[in-house]
């Protein structure tokens, strides 16, 4: 795991645009996970003005809240029409959301994983954290190994999603989340985190065991992670000294 801090989430965004940036001008048929959530939306501005030509990009999200209609302004399909999609010219046949209305979910899931691996894997993961270390909807105690498939959300994610939803909407307890094996499998994977609230989460993850009950741990098994962290995120990092150092002795090939 490589760790970025960075003074501000703007500087830290910036950092993962130009990677996010370089990926598709140098590969212009790149497979992009991306993530919803407040996290990566200046991620998404940001790409957006950087006039990158998303013709032959194919992307795939992570997760879908099931039940919730496509067009309510909560869905993800909504989010990412709205924040990115729209923006650009990336051709709607390549847009990849997991379908939380699908009839059968067990076979839609089993078929995202297909079409995953049919374009040959995703190049780039964008990932955020929740408050418990969940990627995608991967709560604690998620299998390690675990596919595209349907998950709950703890008390603690329904709560912290509520900010988004009406005070009289239900928020959904459901959703399709690409499984932690999925994330396993992509090349790369950049998760950003800012805010003291994700402090606890994001030093469980970094310095802590390899454990379901943090999924986010289970990236220091990944061969390319880069964490894009603001100062408050980094907070409870006992190593942050060493990970500055690292960043600023970093040798001018390995720059971004
Ligand atoms: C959403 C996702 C989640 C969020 C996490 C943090 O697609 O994958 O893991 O990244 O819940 O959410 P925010 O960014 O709203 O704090």
């Amino acid at each position: 795991m490589e760790i970025i801090i960075q003074p501000s989430s703007e500087a830290a965004t910036d950092i993962a645009a130009r990677i996010i940036a370089r990926l598709l001008r140098e590969k212009p048929g790149a497979v992009l996970g991306l993530a919803t959530g407040s996290t990566p939306l200046l991620l998404y501005k940001k790409l957006v003005g950087m006039n990158l030509d998303w013709s032959g990009i194919t992307t795939f999200n992570l997760d879908e809240y099931i039940g919730l209609p496509r067009e309510h302004p909560q869905s993800y399909h909504t989010f990412m029409w709205e924040n990115l999609f729209r923006h650009v010219n990336i051709a709607q046949e390549n847009v990849h959301i997991p379908d939380g209305n699908a009839k059968d979910i067990p076979r839609f899931c089993s078929e995202y994983e297909d079409k995953i691996r049919a374009v040959g894997g995703i190049d780039l993961q964008v990932l955020g954290i929740g408050t418990d270390g969940h990627i995608g909807f991967n709560e604690p105690t998620s299998s390690l190994a675990s596919r595209t498939r349907i998950k709950t959300l703890t008390r603690q994610t329904h709560a912290d999603n509520a900010r988004f939803f009406g005070k009289d909407e239900a928020v959904p307890n459901h959703v399709i989340t690409m499984g932690i094996g999925t994330i396993m499998e992509t090349r790369q994977n950049i998760l950003l985190a800012f805010g003291k609230h994700k402090a606890r989460a994001v030093s469980e993850m970094v310095e802590g065991p390899v454990t379901s009950i943090n999924p986010a741990s289970i990236l220091q098994m990944h061969p390319v992670v880069k964490v894009c962290l603001d100062e408050p995120a980094a907070s409870e990092l006992q190593r942050a000294e060493y990970f500055r150092w690292v960043y600023d002795n970093k040798p001018k090939w390995q720059e971004f």
